[in-house]
């Protein structure tokens, strides 16, 4: 009676073997633009964070008429120093109707996933069709990710990466090495940028950092700034925001957290042309002629958490995966809690 699903790290990584890691890509990019094309119905906030020494503590709720998620997700970018991730995230699926949780989830995969999924859908959306070499800076744990989901919506021929630390380069290689592009391990940012028709900047650094300047930048090019997502903490050079066209997910957050925090909120508000459910839904297209420089300046919004934890729901029934325990007291009488304790 109203157990609760766990879904832990091993029970994930057994759906995904069921499922097919691309499948789950493919089926995940479906999934998130049926959701996103209902903003309206999603009762949402810009996430809650807690700024502490050497990181960010942040909740990602949001709900509509049936399901309510949240996840608990935080960016500390020193972890590896300690060989620990700098990114790990948990979160729970609850009813509305009775506000009784139904699914507790490992997020750590699910946040890599939903993130490289999204970053796909911007791809598709404001690249250039015949885009085939992409740029990676930062090949740390949401390189991989990334890299494949992009793979889904262009012919990428060669990938160019670079990172400050060679091992982290050593382990993209290693982990895509029988891919079908060319890999191109670059001796810094500018080599990896220069020649690129889309650069993916997924670095972790709690600074306003130019991981790429705009000399570099060229016409035609697009954009996915993955790793500043939080105060204080950005990727691209500023000049380049204003020779560019910006996309965010969810203006009200993505002021607080993306690149365009480097605006004041008005200037912002002029500065960005669109949230990505106006070019899913079509409202807005998202590139117009092959110079315009595009951006899309990606934080993470509480949305793809419920999409994916929606897909993971119903795989894992699919499949019969995961753990059921009793994470509320499971009473013949509601008024009778003290008798799960006398
Ligand atoms: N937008 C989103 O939805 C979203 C989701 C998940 C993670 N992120 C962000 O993405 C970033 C990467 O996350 P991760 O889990 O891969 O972290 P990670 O620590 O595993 O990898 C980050 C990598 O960036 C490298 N790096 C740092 N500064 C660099 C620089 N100037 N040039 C080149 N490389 C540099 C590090 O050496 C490291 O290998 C984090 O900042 C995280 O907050 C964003």
């Amino acid at each position: 009676m109203n157990k609760m699903k766990i879904i832990s790290t091993e029970a994930l990584t057994e759906l995904i073997s069921h499922h097919s890691l691309e499948r789950f890509l493919r089926d995940l990019i479906d999934k998130l633009k049926e959701d996103f094309s209902r903003w309206q119905e999603f009762n949402k906030i810009p996430r809650p964070a807690m700024h502490v020494s050497g990181g960010v503590l942040e909740l990602m709720p949001i709900c509509d008429k049936d399901y309510y998620t949240f996840k608990y997700v935080n960016c500390h970018p020193k972890n590896p120093e300690i060989n620990l991730m700098t990114v790990v995230a948990t979160g729970q699926l609850s009813r509305v109707d009775t506000g009784y949780p139904i699914m507790f989830s490992e997020m750590t995969i699910l946040t890599a996933l939903r993130t490289a999924a999204a970053t796909a859908i911007a791809t598709d959306l404001m690249a250039r069709k015949n885009s085939s070499i992409l740029s990676i800076i930062g090949t740390g744990a949401q390189s991989e990710f990334l890299t494949k989901a992009i793979c889904l919506v262009r012919e990428i021929k060669e990938v160019r990466y670079f990172d400050i630390d060679d091992k982290a380069m050593d382990k993209f290689n290693t982990n895509l090495k029988d891919s079908p592009f060319k890999l191109v391990r670059c001796a810094d940012a500018k080599e990896a940028v220069l020649g690129a028709d889309i650069i993916t900047t997924c670095t972790a650094c709690k600074a306003h950092v130019d991981v790429i300047k705009n000399d570099w930048v060229k016409p035609g090019v697009h954009i996915n700034a993955i790793g500043g997502d939080t105060v204080g903490k950005t990727e691209l050079e500023f000049s380049i925001l204003s020779r560019s066209k910006i996309v965010v997910e969810y203006f009200d957050q993505c002021v607080i957290e993306g690149e365009i925090q480097r605006f004041n909120k008005e200037e912002a508000k002029d500065k960005v042309y669109a949230e990505l459910h106006e070019l899913i839904t079509g409202t807005k297209s998202g590139r117009d002629g092959d110079d315009e420089i595009t951006i899309y300046d990606a934080v993470g919004i509480a949305l793809e958490d419920y999409s994916i934890l929606l897909l993971v729901k119903e795989l894992s029934e699919r499949y019969n995966i995961g753990q059921e325990l009793n994470l509320t007291p499971p009473l013949n009488n509601p008024k009778n809690l003290i008798s799960m304790l006398i």
